[in-house]
């Protein structure tokens, strides 16, 4: 049976755009980016659910309020039964602990001067997770868990490969013994054939540690190979939610055919892309009303630029979809 550990509801950030002298002038209004309207998601325990959608769709965004890197503007998430938006002090750092963010970079976030052991170390006696003396013992163990040799230990960031790097950063996070990662881009910035055995790897930590997964990504190959769900965004909003040979299989909602019909790459900068999804990515500064993709979708009609399509459950199968098109077979309980 699953069992939802992580619930998402409304969620919502803007970011102030800077103000200048001229704007302010002429009176122009302040404007912000909504990088995020209105988000609502579930997690399973124990699940890898994959987070897909072109650069700038809001990804990060909500990667990083769900760890409380960025404070939400409105809505509200659920873990195991904490209210995480309100969450102060000693509370905030023990979610943190159990929700371990994963970054793409690890450099940005290594301390270069820090060996691996320092780092390890100083992880697991922070939270008061072992005693002092287990400390080796346990950084042994984190080494051999995550693949690095065991002279691993004395060295510094710089003296490894982005793929050991990145080996370090999820030793480094699991170190803390959380229960769920949320990893950004985990592998973006790697080689092709070093980025499927992180991403390998971290399907054997998943299903070995019972770890649940937010998979943050634009490459839907990785996302297709370790998610057991994915989650489509389009500019600030899931439009369609489902398990992933489903969602592979036959795309419900129109971005979603669009984007499996492009490169499996997302990266902007790629022109299939934009050619498969017609037209640029709008400005989430000024969305588009109605349905935000109504000026690329090739079947928008009349409402879609009027009403914001809702995500409903649609169809026999546990799928949610944001469109007008499809018409809910099963809307979910209104609040
Ligand atoms: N710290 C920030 N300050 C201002 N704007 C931001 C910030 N972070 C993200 N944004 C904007 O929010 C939108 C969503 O960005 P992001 O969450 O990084 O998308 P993704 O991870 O899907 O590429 C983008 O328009 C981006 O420019
Ligand atoms: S709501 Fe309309 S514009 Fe939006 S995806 Fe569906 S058909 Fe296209
Ligand atoms: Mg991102």
């Amino acid at each position: 049976m699953s069992q939802t550990i992580l619930r998402v509801e409304g969620l919502s950030k803007t970011f102030p755009v800077e103000y200048s002298i001229v704007e302010r002038v002429q009176g122009k209004p302040r404007r912000a980016v909504k990088a995020l309207t209105g988000v609502s998601l579930e997690v399973q325990r124990g699940e890898t659910l994959g987070l897909v959608g072109e650069s700038g769709c809001g990804k990060s965004t909500l990667a990083r309020c769900l760890v409380r890197l960025y404070d939400a503007d409105a809505g509200r998430v659920e873990y195991d039964g904490l209210e995480v938006l309100k969450l102060r002090g000693a509370g905030l750092r023990q979610y943190n602990r159990r929700v371990q963010m994963v970054f793409q970079d690890p450099f940005s976030s290594l301390n270069p001067r820090m060996t691996v052991v320092q780092t390890l170390r100083e992880a697991i006696l922070v939270h008061g997770l072992r005693k002092p003396q287990e400390v080796p013992g346990r950084i042994r163990e984190l080494l051999k868990l995550v693949g690095l040799p065991k002279d691993a230990e004395r060295r510094l960031p710089h003296e490894f490969s982005g793929g050991q790097r990145q080996r370090i950063g999820i030793a480094r996070a699991l170190s803390v013994e959380p229960e769920t990662l949320i990893a950004d881009e985990l592998v973006s910035a790697l080689d092709v054939s070093v980025q499927a055995q992180v991403v390998n790897l971290l399907l054997e930590l998943q299903e070995r540690l019972h770890l649940t997964v937010l998979f943050v990504a634009h490459d839907l190959r990785l996302v297709r190979h370790i998610s057991h769900r994915v989650a489509v965004m389009y500019l600030g909003r899931v439009v369609e939610l489902a398990d992933t040979e489903k969602l592979f299989s036959n795309p419900a909602h129109p971005y979603t055919q669009a984007l499996l019909r492009a490169a499996p790459e997302l990266d902007p900068s790629r022109k299939s892309v934009l050619e498969a999804v017609r037209g640029e990515l709008p400005s989430p500064l000024n969305p588009p009303p109605g349905c935000a993709f109504h000026p690329r979708c090739p079947q928008a009609f009349d409402r879609c630029r009027q009403e914001i399509p809702a995500l409903v459950r649609r169809g026999p199968e546990e799928r949610l979809v944001a469109c007008h098109l499809l018409e809910a077979t099963e809307a979910k309980p209104q609040a």
